[in-house]
């Protein structure tokens, strides 16, 4: 399938996309609705297009779908999708979604109540998207999803984690709040109380700890391919900051994907022999 920028070429679809999106209570004209895809296509694509995936056919799952973007993007880009989310709602729209943007053939999307169990076979896909949801999975279960995760990935295979708010830096990405990421974990029910919206960022370290024997794919390549995409989407001079960014992730021995408020990286999962690198 060529690679052509998704648009609503259902609009019965489309319209039952809205009302579902009203009984759900979300804004139809908040831009995370409205043009949830084609900021997808503007902004995350170019990650997966500098890194060659989805392979054409290939088999992908979409961890954390929300309203289904970027599986509409991995779909028109050539992937074969599988989508889950914990919420039925969200599944329910984003499949009204698809329809509408006319990729219902090349995404199933599922829901899927406890993501500590998912409901596929032992290395039943070629690449695993997480986009910015596992700062979103409970801090109890995350060990037992990343476990899943490494259980339906083929040897070989690429989970791919991007804008995943890192709890390395002071400022949490979408709560914009300060310093919540250095809180000790003990006074999480406290703050959720005072305010529901709290959150906190993912640690790196945590992630490449459970995936301990996955080949950084960025660090393999020098951080090129990140780069790559970063450059048209980023202004010139955040992209030139980006750059000596990537000069401190060498020195360090990690990759600069990891070191950033979002984190982006691509992780190989080894063949069962096992003489993969181990990640730093
Ligand atoms: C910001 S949205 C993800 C956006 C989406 N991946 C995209 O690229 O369009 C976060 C999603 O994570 C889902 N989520 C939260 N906890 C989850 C879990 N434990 N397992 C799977 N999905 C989860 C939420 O329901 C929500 O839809």
């Amino acid at each position: 399938m060529q690679a052509v920028k998704p648009t609503i070429v259902d609009k019965s679809a489309h319209a039952e996309f809205l009302d579902k999106v009203v009984a759900a209570n979300l804004d139809p004209a908040d831009p995370w609705v409205r043009d949830y895809v084609s900021m997808s296509w503007e902004r995350a694509r170019p990650y997966f297009m500098a890194k060659g995936l989805p392979a054409p056919g290939s088999r992908v799952l979409e961890f954390g779908c929300n309203l289904g973007a970027s599986s509409i993007m991995l779909a028109s880009m050539g992937g074969e999708v599988t989508a889950i989310d914990i919420n039925p709602d969200y599944v329910d729209i984003a499949r009204a979604n698809a329809r509408a943007h006319g990729v219902p053939e090349h995404v199933e999307f599922l829901h899927v109540a406890d993501t500590r169990k998912l409901p596929f076979a032992d290395n039943a896909f070629d690449l695993v998207v997480c986009n910015s949801v596992l700062e979103y999975v409970h801090d109890d279960h995350l060990d037992s999803v990343l476990g899943e995760i490494d259980r339906v990935l083929k040897a070989g295979g690429i989970l791919f984690v991007l804008g995943t708010s890192s709890g390395l830096w002071p400022r949490e990405v979408h709560s914009r709040a300060w310093l919540v990421n250095y809180l000790p974990r003990t006074l999480d029910p406290i703050i959720r109380k005072m305010s529901p919206d709290f959150m906190r960022g993912l640690s790196p370290w945590r992630l490449l700890r459970r995936l301990e024997r996955y080949e950084n794919l960025d660090r393999s390549d020098g951080d090129n391919s990140l780069l790559a995409a970063k450059r048209q989407i980023t202004p010139p001079r955040k992209y030139a900051l980006l750059r000596l960014f990537r000069v401190a992730s060498l020195a360090l021995g990690t990759s600069l994907g990891l070191l950033l408020p979002s984190i982006t990286v691509a992780l190989k999962k080894p063949q069962p022999s096992g003489l993969a690198k181990r990640v730093t």
